[in-house]
């Protein structure tokens, strides 16, 4: 497939201009992460709130690196310069050479979103997701571009985690794949390419193997959440508990993920856990709700279980 604009499709030079779809935790840490790399960065939400709130996040997250003599003030300023928010999705595409969606994990409103950024953005944009529970086959069709489309996974917080995943579908090019791979390089992570689609990818699948084993030790009544979570830290040396975590990345994304799957295979293994439904049906999803399995204090200071 032929793509205009694009004459050397691996060249690194050619992306300048980076629109990132969705505000959230993990869309405006990746849009920050971009634009400390000193690319131009769009960030888009349908909320005006979500903006408003992803941009206080950011300048406290900028102010605590330059507090702590991580950046460089100055640096910062010229970094808030390059990274412009806005609601109007159609003109923030119109002059982009890259896009990470990095919308809620709904595989109609990906679509959707997919298929307008076909319409208004350059021909030549390299279109990235950065889901993890849905592969570029299951995305790449809304879109004229199948060669150009490939997953782009950071983790969460994007501003921290180096690890990001690269999957191609059957149809993205292998110079799609070198490109994604250099940008994730030039903005200062390290690329894990998968060698085919697969929902969860890598990471996330070992992850999700823990958390399904912590879940069923506690809802089987054979420890309590943090006593899970202290065994993981002190015996198998991860930096936080499988119960910690799910509160730090959203116990709704994880259910959701499931849900999605479980539509899917139909394997009750693949069910979302009666008291992760529960937690979500009582909207308590973790650090951003402040209560999660564990509770937060307003300034985000664990309470306890
Ligand atoms: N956002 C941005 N930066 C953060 C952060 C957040 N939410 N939380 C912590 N940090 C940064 C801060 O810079 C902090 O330093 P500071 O306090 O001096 O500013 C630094 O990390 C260290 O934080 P803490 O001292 O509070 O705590 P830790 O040493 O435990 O580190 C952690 C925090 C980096 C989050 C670490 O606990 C960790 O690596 N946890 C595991 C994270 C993980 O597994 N992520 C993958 C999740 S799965 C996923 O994302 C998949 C996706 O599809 C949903």
């Amino acid at each position: 497939m032929e793509h205009l604009g694009r004459e050397s499709p691996n060249d690194l030079a050619t992306i300048k201009r980076i629109l990132v779809v969705g505000a959230g935790a993990m869309g405006s840490q990746i849009a920050l992460v971009c634009a400390r790399a000193g690319y131009e960065v769009l960030c888009h939400d349908v909320a005006e709130s979500s903006l408003e709130r992803a941009r206080k996040d950011l300048r406290s997250r900028s102010a605590r690196d330059v507090a702590k003599g991580r950046r460089d003030a100055g640096q910062e300023a010229a970094v808030f310069r390059r990274l412009v928010f806005g609601t109007d999705l159609d003109a923030l595409a119109r002059d982009v050479d890259l896009v990470i969606e990095a919308a809620v994990e709904n595989l109609d409103l990906k679509r959707r979103i997919f298929a307008q950024l076909e319409e208004v953005a350059p021909k030549h944009a390299i279109f990235a997701t950065n889901s993890s529970s849905f592969v570029p086959s299951k995305l790449a069709d809304a879109t004229s571009r199948p060669d150009l489309f490939c997953n782009i996974h950071f983790f969460n917080p994007a501003l921290v985690m180096k690890c990001v995943e690269i999957v191609a579908g059957p149809e993205t090019s292998a110079e799609t794949v070198e490109l994604a791979k250099a940008f994730v390089v030039r903005i200062g992570k390290e690329p894990v390419v998968l060698k085919k689609e697969i929902p969860g990818f890598i990471a996330n699948r070992i992850l999700n193997a823990v958390r399904d084993e912590a879940v069923f030790l506690y809802e089987n009544g054979v420890a309590s959440v943090d006593s899970i979570d202290a065994a993981c830290r002190t015996a198998l040396g991860y930096p936080m508990g499988p119960f910690e975590l799910m509160d730090l990345t959203g116990i709704d994304i994880g259910y959701f993920t499931k849900k999605a799957r479980f539509a899917e295979t139909n394997d009750p293994k693949d069910a979302p856990s009666r008291s992760v439904t529960e937690l979500v049906e009582r909207g308590d999803l973790g650090r951003k709700t402040g209560r999660g399995w564990y509770e937060y204090a307003e300034d985000g200071t664990p309470l306890g279980p």
